[in-house]
């Protein structure tokens, strides 16, 4: 990775914007890259505008590199005010612009962002909230370590990790 950046990634990560999960978000989504073992979940808030639905917040958690951490943090500011189908169409550059362009060994980070996005944003994540919104203790936005813990202790394996060259 080149100096500069080294150095914006630094900054973007001193303070990340939105870290956390989201407990009233409409939806979650989590991916995993299974070569590097870096993992993100996104939470997505919308809201209505002008009769349109549009992405009000969004926020993440990462058990990520810091590429990934601050591609995150820049992502979930950029797609405030979109449509959930205008941010599906966002490439890993948009993404990372801030960033500059990335090396080669760093774009899949932006594309773990971007695959957590789409998930966040995928019909099938909102069908599941609609489905489980019946459901008393269902807990719509856990967090990654809670996942992650839960997803150890079940055999059955109800952790829901899309890896993200098992799409392809
Ligand atoms: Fe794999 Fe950054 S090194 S997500």
């Amino acid at each position: 990775m080149n100096k500069e950046l080294e150095m914006k990634v630094a900054d973007a990560i001193r303070d990340p914007k939105n870290v956390g999960e989201m407990p009233d978000a409409d939806s979650v989504g989590t991916v995993g890259n299974s070569e590097c073992g870096e993992m993100l979940r996104m939470w997505v808030k919308y809201k209505e505008k002008d009769g349109e639905k549009i992405i009000d917040k969004a926020s993440f958690q990462s058990f990520g590199c810091e590429t990934a951490i601050a591609v995150a943090s820049l992502a979930t500011e950029l797609i405030k005010g979109k449509t959930a189908d205008e941010a599906i169409e966002l490439k890993p550059e948009e993404l990372s612009g801030e960033l500059g362009p990335l090396p080669p060994m760093k774009i899949h980070c932006a594309e773990l962002v971007q695959g957590a996005l789409r998930s966040a944003l995928s019909p099938q994540e909102k069908e599941m909230k609609t489905q489980s919104a019946d459901q008393p203790g269902n807990k719509l936005s856990p967090t990654l370590q809670d996942s992650l813990n839960q997803g150890q202790s079940q055999s059955g394996g109800e952790l829901k990790i899309k890896f993200l060259d098992e799409q392809n």
